[in-house]
């Protein structure tokens, strides 16, 4: 038996901007992950088995873009496995699903080292994280690459598309609250509009990202430093241009501004937007406090999580 794991992740800074090349922060969430387990079957064919998403199939029985079908089909067609092992396949995940914390990057990462370690294909960090991007474009469309890279190497990353992966260290460890608006994020939707919005006005919004991506800049050097009161106020001057792209909603309004009230440091939403996930900046001892409060302002659920 294999069994490969892969973490969650959020987005610090950056998201939306990222896609038209700008810098962007991201950091692994381990309270959360995905676990995949291949043994050999005793029966024919590849058996599929993800009671989370409450699937139970042979593989030739999944769409050919299903990515858990795809993933399996081109790691075959990678290494020319052929004829197809008799094998079954157990995924689990604890990553709530679209909420902008990774849970797709992480099933294929933790599928794709599961069933190469088990079939003795060897494959790189940067393979993985190439092969990964490749299944990413069946969740997303037009993804910029954050999530499975943040993923698949589980560090904090400053992420430029198409730029060589670069990790950042942090300076003095730092208390995250996530939480749920239990709403799922369109991320596929919220990417498309802010595509019709950009070509609306070029210039403008060109500006806009260059703003963002100089806020992605700005906090990785407050994180080396670790300036918290000045990282809380980057996320804040974050969430407003991600406002401004219409990619918030009253749900994430309400949840940042109930953080904010009840002593963040600063807040904003993380990920696609319009549901999914916000992330609030907090001194240790405030965490569960500005957690209970976040729940009562309406969040479904929410994780505390030390970035260090
Ligand atoms: O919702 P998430 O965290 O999977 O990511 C969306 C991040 C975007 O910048 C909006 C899109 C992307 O591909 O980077």
């Amino acid at each position: 038996m294999t069994i490969s794991s892969a973490p969650g992740k959020i987005i610090l800074f950056g998201e939306h901007a990222v896609v038209y090349g700008r810098p962007a922060l991201a950091v692994p969430v381990t309270q959360v992950h995905a676990e995949v387990e291949v043994t050999d079957a005793s029966r024919a064919g590849i058996w599929i088995d993800a009671p989370d998403v409450n699937l139970h199939a042979e593989l030739m029985r999944l769409p050919s873009d299903h990515p858990i079908a795809a993933a399996i089909h081109n790691l075959f067609f990678q290494f020319h496995i052929s004829p197809f092992p008799n094998l079954e396949i157990r995924i689990s995940s604890t990553i709530p699903v679209a909420s902008g914390m990774g849970s797709g990057a992480a099933v294929t990462v933790a599928l794709t080292r599961a069933l190469a370690s088990h079939l003795s294909c060897s494959m790189s960090d940067e393979e993985v994280n190439a092969f990964t991007y490749e299944i990413e474009k069946l969740h997303h469309g037009t993804p910029s690459g954050i999530d499975n890279t943040v993923v698949t190497y589980a560090r904090p990353v400053y992420f430029v598309r198409d730029q060589p992966i670069e990790t950042f260290s942090v300076g003095q460890p730092f208390t995250i609250v996530i939480a749920d608006t239990g709403i799922p994020a369109p991320t596929r939707e919220s990417v498309a509009d802010v595509r019709k919005l950009f070509e609306s006005d070029e210039k403008y919004w060109d500006n806009v990202f260059d703003e963002m991506g100089d806020i992605s800049f700005a906090a990785r050097h407050v994180i080396r430093e670790g300036w918290l009161r000045m990282l809380g106020s980057l996320m804040d001057e974050n969430h407003a241009y991600l406002q401004e792209l219409t990619v918030s909603s009253p749900e994430l309004d309400r949840l940042v501004e109930a953080a904010r009230g009840a002593g963040a440091l600063g807040a904003k939403l993380s990920g696609g937007g319009r549901g999914g996930n916000m992330i609030a900046l907090v001194e240790p001892e405030m965490a569960e406090t500005i957690s209970a409060a976040l729940k009562a302002a309406g969040a479904q659920n929410t994780i505390i999580t030390q970035i260090i």
